[in-house]
């Protein structure tokens, strides 16, 4: 029997969305307020999905504790209060659009999660804008 276990995050980043080879006016028309050259933050609220097989012993499909630590500790303490465009590797060539952020943080939680479970990551940008991300 899969169960799916949830767990709730949350950190402020700051982004600017633009593509270094298009001009202001271009980015402007694209992404609208959101390429501001000096950047605005967002209160980001990620939820962390982990489906799969609960343990005849243990009664668990994953360990809650260690799925807190590895979102406090390899997502959180990442991105909370960073510039994405300036302080994250990663978003030196990609968009750090809400699409590109939830690709991010699963692929990173991907890598410490045993592979017989399936993850998947919402992402909040806003209240009502959010995005979903399942690994394909
Ligand atoms: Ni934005």
């Amino acid at each position: 029997m899969k169960v799916t276990v949830s767990r709730k995050a949350h950190f402020n980043a700051a982004h600017r969305l633009f593509v270094k080879s298009w001009s202001d006016e271009q980015n402007f028309k694209v992404f609208g307020k959101c390429s501001n050259p000096n950047f605005h933050g967002h209160n980001y609220e990620i939820i962390v999905n982990v489906k799969g097989d609960v343990d005849p012993i243990t009664g668990m499909v994953i360990d809650l504790k260690y799925l807190k630590n590895i979102i406090k500790e390899d997502v959180e303490d990442l991105l909370d209060h960073k510039n994405l465009n300036i302080e994250i590797k990663y978003f030196d060539e990609v968009v750090p659009t809400a699409e590109n952020i939830c690709i991010f943080i699963w692929n990173i939680l991907r890598n410490k999660i045993d592979s017989d479970k399936d993850i998947s990551i919402t992402l909040y940008e806003t209240t009502r804008n959010y995005v979903k991300y399942s690994g394909n």
